[in-house]
């Protein structure tokens, strides 16, 4: 069992993070840098991500240090995740937190990065730590979406994903579309206010159909051909809001309706959990909410920082890991390295 925090390192990414936390789940310390320089970009380059991850984790490892007030030598195992994600970032991130370990002669242990957004919710002082096995995670980011059965530590099943773009990729590719910034979603949803959800027919892709999977790009296609008439440029602002509340509208009641086909496999689930950059939408949270109602099952968001890309839930995964090694007797040993 573990007597000492635990530091994590993020990086699969474009978020550069690192927290350290007490063995029982408490945050003591936390640090995010996201990465600016795609913006212009228009998106995440990996190669970019990855030497940025490599200049700025030094120094970001250090400021949490100080900010826990603890020194290197009090902490008990580091983590990092090691995928899925952007192979170069998870390369820098894995190997700093594992080069740490050997060097103090401690556990490194490998987080799923999946793992870490589904065990989220359970990190304690949150809101959900009652939250028991089995649930849904619906998660939903720029890279992620996909419905997870989560039975338990190391024990989850993807139960659908997207068959083209991620939920996140959609309201950011059709964010460019109307002109607004990157990352798109804010913006969209914050046009969307203006605008009448009702004003434009657009496709609900696979909407009825069984299954959890998802499917964007037709929609973003049925968007491109209404912009068409008047172009990115002219288009006017009462129009640019209809289709983004249209738009939105779409995609809440998409991912609602996988949501309901997903909780139909998973009948034993004890709640609905959402997570990802999306999960900050208001509209597909209320969405998912009167979902969860209808199943009688709690609904549960994580707070947004720990929604989106971050260490803290490394940490988390990381200490539920050890905790799971315990149950089962297997005995943690010094410098031994576990993957969930
Ligand atoms: O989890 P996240 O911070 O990073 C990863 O992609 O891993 O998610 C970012 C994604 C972006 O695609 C962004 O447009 C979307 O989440 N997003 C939103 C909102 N806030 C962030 N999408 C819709 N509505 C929002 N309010
Ligand atoms: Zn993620």
């Amino acid at each position: 069992s573990l007597s000492a925090p635990v530091l994590a390192i993020e990086s699969s990414c474009d978020d550069t993070a690192c927290a350290i936390l007490s063995p029982q789940g408490e945050i003591l310390a936390e640090r995010v840098h996201t990465q600016a320089d795609h913006a212009a970009l228009g998106g995440v380059v990996p190669e970019i991500a990855a030497r940025a991850h490599l200049s700025v984790l030094p120094g970001l490892v250090r400021e949490t240090l100080e900010e826990s007030g603890l020194d290197i030598a009090g902490i008990g195992a580091f983590a990092a995740s090691t995928g899925p994600g952007l192979i170069g970032g998870l390369i820098v991130g894995s190997t700093f937190a594992k080069g740490l370990a050997i060097a103090r002669k401690r556990p490194f242990i490998a987080v799923n990065h999946i793992e870490a957004h589904a065990l989220s919710p359970r990190l304690p002082g949150h809101g959900g730590d009652g939250i028991k096995f089995p649930y849904l995670l619906l998660l939903m980011s720029g890279g992620h979406c996909q419905c997870v059965a989560v039975r338990g530590v190391g024990d989850h099943e993807k139960l659908g994903g997207t068959i083209d773009d991620a939920a996140g990729e959609a309201f950011d590719k059709v964010a460019k579309l109307l002109g607004l910034g990157w990352p798109g979603g804010p913006a969209l949803e914050r046009l969307a206010r203006e605008g009448d959800a009702q004003a434009v027919s657009l496709p609900r892709p696979l909407l009825g159909r069984p299954g959890c999977d998802f499917s964007f790009s037709g929609l973003k296609t049925a968007v491109a051909r209404q912009i068409a008439p008047w172009g990115a440029e002219a288009l006017p602002r009462k129009v640019a809001a209809d289709l983004a509340a249209s738009f939105q509208r779409c995609i809440a009641d998409v991912v609602a309706d996988r949501a309901r086909h997903a909780l139909e496999q998973l009948p034993a689930a004890r709640a609905l959990v959402v997570a990802g950059g999306v999960a900050a939408n208001g509209n597909v949270r209320e969405t998912l909410e009167a979902v969860a109602r209808d199943h009688a099952v709690p609904f549960f968001a994580p707070p947004l920082r720990l929604c989106t890309d971050n260490a803290v839930m490394v940490g988390w995964a990381a200490l539920e890991t050890i905790r799971a090694y315990d149950a089962a007797g297997i005995p943690l040993e010094d410098g031994i390295e576990i993957a969930p």
